[in-house]
């Protein structure tokens, strides 16, 4: 949450800063601010409320000179999101500047005593507190870094900050603190970047030095120095990375979040290459157990928050139907702090696409303390998670922008049944024969997934227009279907902002029943499976009270249009799949409903792409 982006070099720093926070601002878009030092030796700001544009015709109607400059793009935690509030932060003098992610725990402790010393406040955020701290141990005799770096110790929470000042033309320190989302520095020819997220790098390198928590880098035009932040020097090894940097171009679409829907057969595919083999199907992963080691799990927990909790859902039914291990979901927030009974024999896979949201990692580290094995699925090449983890199954999604998951969970469904299908295969629990259906079956996806997108012409913007101005919504479905009406209900939310529920369609007469009106559509997942039947029933109680249904079934399914209100088709396919290919009306639908009511589908109020803080 919030992004920092940083450049020290030979270049005028504010397009390049101004770029950097560009491409982080699903990080967070409350409001947006810069400083830049020039050659005189004077600290320049510019901060804007609202959106990066604001700042862009801040900065361009009076720009900022200088070779060095730090950059913030907020998600409001402490204050409302102002000009005043806006990062950068400076110290009571002038001289020293600071942009932070995370939440200073006891900023009012340290506010206080800084008050007591004199010092004066103009905003009401933690991070203010940063500057005035680095500056009073400077009064008291130490250089810029060792007080930077003392007054980090005094830092309780988590977080990635950056800082300048004037006085050191040549010098930009960052540091991590915790899992507060990361700080990775960009290696170029005399030239240094810092970002919060490794996709901003990728324009101007691929040389990369991630920050771990408890490190700090002294930062000069041709390199960096790494350290503890008790002053022990690392040795830190080089990343490199290798994003697309033209795949996260919107390529003609309104926008990125309809270009990721449309471009999930690609990247499923992305996700399936090198993976699957035929005759027998075989699946192929990297993975860090021994053959024996998979054969003694007596437990699987997949982990994670949000979307990708609902992905987890969806993980855990594959493991126990494919490999007969008991397997449960859990939100990681939670997982953290129970004290879950593990052990050696136990699994615990964190599902995270930016691989540095705070609470999944935070129960990745419970779960390695406890003994357990751990991986990460993660869309994220050296991310935190990736780092952490004993091994990861990447999504190879490819960069995405729209701050609403789409393509990674499609592509954390998948590399979920690839570890089913693998520790199924390891401990003999599907035959030959299904598990080469189950590879084959897989290696259809992409193409119907395209299928799914092309079907139902018309049909979105109808529902849309229809449906829109609806206050309510519920989304109900069975079995693997039952995690999908959970994320249709989610994005339909954060996108539309209209308020949504999913869940088991057996749970609706147990309550949520009391809610069905006319006014409140009710999306039903309904392909012909085995629980079709029972879906059925589900629907007739819908409309037997005056509900409007929109049901979701297989390709074919004549008799159901009867049955319901509005139908919607996804193509026929085996039953491990269908999770999957449901998810694609629930986007669209989301997608053109938030796109009618005029919402800004790609950053939705209120949310960030990372959440770094807990
Ligand atoms: C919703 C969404 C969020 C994320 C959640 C976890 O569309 O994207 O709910 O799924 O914040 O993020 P990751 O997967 O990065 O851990």
């Amino acid at each position: 949450m919030c992004g920092i982006f940083g450049y020290l070099g030979y270049q005028e720093a504010q397009p390049l800063v101004i770029d950097g926070l560009r491409s982080l601002a699903y990080r967070g878009y409350d409001s947006a601010g810069i400083a830049v030092l020039s050659s005189e030796g004077t600290l320049g700001v510019r901060k804007a409320a609202g959106k990066i544009d604001n700042l862009i015709g801040a900065a361009t109607s009076s720009p900022l000179s200088g070779k060095l400059g730090i950059g913030h793009t907020r998600w409001a935690t402490h204050g409302e999101p102002n000009e005043i509030n806006s990062h950068p932060h400076f110290d009571g003098s002038g001289s020293i500047v600071v942009v932070h992610n995370g939440i200073l725990e006891n900023y009012a402790e340290l506010k206080e005593r800084l008050i007591a010393n004199g010092h004066v406040f103009s905003s009401v955020t933690d991070t203010e507190v940063i500057p005035h701290l680095i500056q009073e141990l400077i009064a008291e005799g130490l250089s810029f870094p060792e007080a930077v770096r003392i007054a980090a110790g005094q830092l309780r929470g988590a977080h990635a900050i950056a800082c300048l000042h004037a006085d050191h033309p040549q010098e930009m320190i960052t540091l991590r603190i915790g899992n507060a989302g990361g700080v990775s520095i960009g290696h170029g020819q005399g030239e240094m970047f810092i970002a919060s997220d490794l996709p901003a790098l990728v324009p101007h390198t691929s040389s990369v030095t991630p920050l771990e928590p408890g490190e700090m880098a002294i930062i000069n035009p041709e390199g960096c120095d790494v350290m503890t932040l008790d002053g022990t020097p690392v040795d830190s090894s080089r990343l490199t990375i290798t994003v697309n940097a033209v795949s996260a171009a919107k390529g003609g679409y309104k926008h990125f979040m309809l270009k990721e829907i449309m471009e999930q057969p690609e990247t499923a595919m992305s996700a399936l290459r090198g993976r699957l083999s035929f005759n027998p199907g075989e699946v192929t992963l990297d993975l860090p157990f021994t053959e024996q080691e998979m054969k003694e799990f007596t437990r699987v927990v997949f982990i994670g928050m949000g979307t990708s909790s609902h992905a987890c859902q969806i993980g855990a039914r594959f493991i126990e139907i494919l490999a007969r291990i008991p397997a449960t979901s859990e939100n990681a927030a939670e997982f953290r702090y129970r004290d879950p009974v593990l052990d050696s024999h136990s699994l615990v896979v964190a599902v995270a696409q930016s691989g540095e949201t705070a609470d999944t990692l935070e129960a990745m580290h419970q779960a390695a303390t406890a003994g357990a094995r751990t991986l990460a699925i993660t869309n994220v090449e050296g991310s935190q998670a990736y780092r952490q983890a004993e091994a990861s199954i990447l999504m190879h999604a490819g960069p995405e922008i729209g701050v609403a998951s789409s393509k990674t969970f499609i592509n954390s469904m998948i590399a979920m049944q690839l570890l089913a299908l693998r520790l199924a295969a390891t401990r003999n629990t599907i035959p030959v024969a299904a598990s080469t259906e189950y590879v084959q079956a897989l290696s259809h996806l992409p193409g119907l997934l395209g299928e799914a997108l092309s079907a139902n012409e018309g049909m979105y913007h109808k529902l849309a227009a229809k449906y829109a101005r609806s206050r309510r919504f519920l989304f109900i479905g069975r079995g693997l279907l039952e995690p999908i009406a959970r994320e249709g209900a989610m994005k339909l939310k954060e996108i539309s902002y209209i308020h949504a529920e999913g869940m088991s369609a057996a749970e609706l007469k147990h309550g949520p029943i009391a809610l069905v009106d006319p006014e409140t559509p009710v999306i039903a997942f309904a392909p012909r499976n085995a629980m079709y039947e029972k879906m059925l029933g589900n629907i007739s109680e819908v409309r037997a009270r005056s509900g409007q249904v929109i049901g979701i079934t297989t390709a074919g399914n004549a008799g159901f249009t009867g049955l319901v209100d509005d139908t919607l088709y996804i193509p026929a396919t085996p039953p491990l799949l269908e999770p999957l290919l449901a998810t694609i009306p629930a986007q669209l639908l989301a997608y053109h409903m938030a796109d009618l009511l005029g919402n800004d589908v790609d950053q939705p109020r209120n949310l960030a792409k990372s959440v770094t803080v807990e």
